[in-house]
């Protein structure tokens, strides 16, 4: 029987448990897929540890790349055998073979590997809609990046940079420092030493940045809001330091008339054909050398505990896959 990642309690990497579990055939409007590589994201952090709320006992991981096994009577886009990947709900991705709806699931082009879809579709989505949608990003401007080494991050800094952006980032140790440089930050500050917030305003000769992309939260979050420019955007899109605090409007946002966002991957490609040209527009870029992807870890099933571990713990240059 496949097997899948199951867990049953909240907690940490420890309640990642592996069972069989029994896969069946597909319903009308689904696909049965072996998943050949799954992406590892921090979002799986939250729904293991219980801050992102899941029903028990739950399978985990959103996002994977594999062949279609079996398709529905209704469905027409995909055949047997099509290379798909897919990043959203239902959850469950840490699996060796499972049923999902159809509407999630992309096709993949020639060129781009099971192994590179697993790490481009959260990440490569997250930056799409960030960079493009949530704020249009302008040549010309630099704007400050938190944990630039990281998954998003490294797609973040490259997609910039090919639009004539610059960007600031900042790093938790002194060996991502040379991760960053190599996907293209223009400057990199080392948050765990020195004060992120100063550091850009000299960069930046006091005027400060029109956008912060800040995935750390309840560590950057203040930090982010004195860099701002007067009327720039706060866009708070994660949080691996923590939830963010209550939010004052009257002392943190109107003291700049600043904008604050708190987006979601979801409410930008809400139907099929906006997921398939979102993700087309990412294997593109990653065929042209525009975004090259260096995967910085593989994982087996049955090591995943490891694998949150060592994600949590910052121990990771960049974005890893589970080989199921
Ligand atoms: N809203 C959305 O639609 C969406 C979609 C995808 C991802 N996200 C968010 O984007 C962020 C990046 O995701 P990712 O999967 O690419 O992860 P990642 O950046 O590879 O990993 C998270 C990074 O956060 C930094 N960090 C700072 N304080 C931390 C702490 N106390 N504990 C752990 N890490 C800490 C670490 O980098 P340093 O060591 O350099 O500080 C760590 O490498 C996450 O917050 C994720 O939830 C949001």
């Amino acid at each position: 029987m496949p097997k899948s990642i199951i867990i049953r309690s909240n907690g940490g990497p420890e309640v990642l448990g592996i069972e069989d579990v029994k896969v069946g055939s597909p319903g009308p409007d689904e696909i049965k897929v072996t998943n050949h590589a799954i992406g590892l994201n921090f979002i799986d952090t939250y729904h293991r540890s219980g801050l992102y709320p899941l029903k028990l006992p739950s399978g985990i991981g959103l996002e994977a790349a594999g062949k279609i096994d079996e398709v529905g009577s209704n469905v027409k886009r995909f055949s047997k055998g099509d290379h798909i990947a897919y990043a959203s709900m239902p959850i469950g991705a840490y699996s060796q073979q499972r049923i999902i709806p159809e509407k999630i699931a992309v096709k993949l082009p020639e060129g781009i590997s099971l192994k590179l879809a697993a790490t481009l579709m959260t990440k490569g989505l997250t930056t799409h809609y960030l960079l493009k949608q949530t704020y249009s990003l302008k040549a010309g401007e630099t704007v400050l990046f938190h944990a630039a080494a990281g998954g998003v991050g490294q797609i973040f800094a490259q997609w910039a940079n090919s639009i004539g952006a610059k960007v600031i980032g900042t790093v938790g140790s002194e060996e991502k420092i040379s991760v960053a440089r190599e996907n293209g930050y223009a400057h990199i500050i080392n948050y765990s030493k020195d004060d992120f917030a100063k550091e850009v305003m000299k960069i930046t000769k006091n005027e400060g940045v029109p956008a912060v992309f800040d995935g750390v939260g309840k560590k950057t979050f203040q930090g982010s809001l004195s860099c701002l420019k007067p009327r720039g955007v706060m866009i708070s899109f994660g949080n691996a330091s923590g939830p963010l605090d209550p939010v004052n409007v009257f002392k943190d946002i109107q003291s700049k008339s600043l904008y604050l966002t708190r987006p979601t991957i979801g409410h930008f490609f809400t139907n099929p054909k906006e997921l398939q040209a979102g993700a087309d527009e990412i294997f593109e870029k990653v065929k042209f050398g525009k975004i090259k992807i260096k995967i910085s870890k593989e994982y087996k099933l049955s090591e995943v505990t490891q694998a949150h571990r060592d994600l949590e713990s910052r121990k990771l240059l960049g974005p890893a896959v589970i080989i199921p």
